[in-house]
C-alpha cells in the first residue's frame, strides 16, 4: 500500500553499519557493511575500530540502500536510528548521521531501541507481530526473554543473562578451540559432524531454586575450557566436533526450555527468536520441536534479518510512524544502556496525543525549539 510509511533505518550499535528501507511491513533494501574482519585478529569487537569503520561506511551504505530500494530520500516519511543499547562511540555515528539526514530532509527522527528492533524485524518476514509476543533475544551482546504486548510502547523484561551473552559463549569457546571469530557460525557448522550427547556439559540456572527466566553461560564456558585443557594435558586429541555439538546442545537446551516455560507461565501463544544466535541451526530445530509439543507458534526471521542490520531499525521506525508515536527531539543522544523498557526515545516535551505522522511542520517546530532556544 502506498500510504504505508516509508522509513529509512540506521543501525550502528556494534560492528555492522546497517541501513534498511521499509514500507510498512515490506522490506525494500537491506544494506550492511561489516567491520567484522577488522576485529577478527583481536578475537572480539574493538569499539574504536568499529566507530571509525561506521564513519567510513555510513554515506556509501545509505546511498546503496536508497538505490536498492529505488526511492528518493525526499520520499521518506521518517528516519529511524538505533539510540541504544550498544557501544557509545559506535551508536553516536549512527545517531549523528540520522539527525543530519532527517534535519536536512525535513523528516521526523525516531531514536529506537536495538532490542525492540530485533523483535520488530520479524514483521518483514511473517507479517504483523501477534500481541502479545514472547521474544527470546540471543546475540553477542545480550540474552533476554522479553514479553512484548506492544512493540512500540510496552516491552517487559522477564529475564536475562547474569554473566555472558549466548553469542559471547559461542565466541569464547571458538577461541579456545582456535576456530576464529565470530565463533557462532563455525561452531554451528562443525557441530553437525559431532554428537550432542558425547559430553554432558552443565545447564546453567536450571535448578528448582534458580531464577526461572535468567541465563548463565559462564559456568558452561569454564566447564568446556577445563574439559579441553584436561584432554590437551593428557596429550589426547580434542574431539572438536563432539565438543562443539555438546556445548551447543547445552546452550540451546537451556534457551529453548526457558523460553517455552515463559510462554506457558504467561499464557502467551507466540514465541519469536531474534538476534545473531537465532541463526543457529540447532536452536531453530529444537525450538521448532519444543514449540510444536507445547502448542506454540514459533517465528524466527531468516538469518540475515537476525544478525544486526538496518532493516530491523526501519521496521520499528515504520511501526512508530504507523501508530503515531512521537518523534525524537533534535538533541537525541546515544544511550549505551538504553533500557529495554523504552522501545523508542520520544521528545521530552512530546504531548501524549499522537501527532500526525506525515506532518513536516512538526519537525520544523521541534527544530526551531531545540536549535535556537
Ligand atoms: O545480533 P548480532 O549480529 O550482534 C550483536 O548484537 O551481538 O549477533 C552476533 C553474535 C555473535 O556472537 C555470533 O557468534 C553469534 O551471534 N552467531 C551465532 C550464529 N551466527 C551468529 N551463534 C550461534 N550460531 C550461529 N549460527
Ligand atoms: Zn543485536
Amino acid at each position: 500500500m502506498a500510504d504505508e510509511p516509508l522509513v529509512l533505518g540506521i543501525e550502528t550499535s556494534c560492528d555492522e553499519t546497517g541501513v534498511g528501507i521499509v514500507r510498512g511491513h515490506t522490506l525494500l533494501a537491506d544494506a550492511v557493511a561489516s567491520s567484522v574482519d577488522e576485529h577478527a585478529r583481536f578475537g572480539g569487537v574493538v569499539p574504536e575500530v568499529a566507530s571509525r569503520a561506521h564513519l567510513e561506511a555510513m554515506v556509501p551504505t545509505i546511498q546503496r540502500a536508497l538505490k536498492e530500494a529505488g526511492v528518493a530520500a525526499s520520499d521518506l516519511d521518517g528516519v529511524a536510528v538505533t539510540a541504544g543499547p550498544g557501544l557509545a562511540g559506535a551508536l553516536l555515528v549512527g545517531v549523528s548521521a540520522a539527525k543530519a539526514y532527517a534535519y536536512a530532509l525535513g523528516k521526523p527522527l525516531y531514536g529506537v531501541n536495538h532490542l525492540a528492533s530485533h523483535i520488530c524485524v520479524d514483521q518483514l518476514e511473517h507479517g504483523p507481530l501477534p500481541e502479545p509476543t514472547m521474544a527470546l533475544l540471543v546475540s553477542g551482546g545480550h540474552s533476554s526473554l522479553l514479553l512484548a504486548p506492544d512493540i512500540t510502547a510496552d516491552v517487559r523484561p522477564l529475564g536475562s543473562t547474569i554473566d555472558d551473552a549466548a553469542g559471547e559463549a559461542f565466541d569464547k569457546i571458538a577461541r579456545v578451540l582456535n576456530l576464529g571469530f565470530p565463533g557462532g557460525p563455525v561452531i554451528d557448522r562443525i557441530a553437525r559432524e559431532g554428537d550432542p550427547d558425547a559430553i554432558a556439559f552443565p545447564r546453567g540456572l536450571t535448578g528448582p531454586r534458580d531464577a526461572a527466566y535468567d541465563f548463565s553461560f559462564s559456568g558452561l564456558k569454564t566447564a568446556v575450557a577445563r574439559w579441553i585443557e584436561a584432554k590437551r594435558a593428557a596429550g589426547e586429541e580434542v574431539p572438536i566436533a563432539d565438543v562443539s555439538a555438546s556445548f551447543q546442545e547445552a546452550v540451546v537446551d537451556v534457551l529453548t526450555r526457558k523460553a517455552v516455560r515463559a510462554c506457558k507461565d504467561e499464557g502467551v501463544e507466540h514465541l519469536m527468536i531474534g538476534g545473531g544466535v537465532a541463526a543457529n541451526s540447532r536452536l531453530r530445530a529444537m525450538a521448532e520441536r519444543r514449540c510444536e509439543d507445547a502448542g506454540l507458534t514459533l517465528r524466527v526471521p531468516r538469518p540475515k534479518l537476525c544478525t544486526d542490520n538496518g532493516a530491523m531499525v526501519a521496521a520499528l521506525g515504520a511501526e512508530m510512524v504507523a501508530r503515531g508515536r512521537s518523534a525524537s527531539a533534535w538533541d537525541l543522544s546515544a544511550d549505551s544502556s538504553l533500557p529495554v523498557t523504552d522501545p523508542h526515545v520520544p521528545a521530552p516535551d512530546a504531548d501524549s496525543a499522537p501527532h500526525h505522522s506525515h506532518s513536516h511542520d512538526h519537525v520544523h517546530e521541534l527544530s526551531r525549539k531545540n536549535l535556537y532556544a
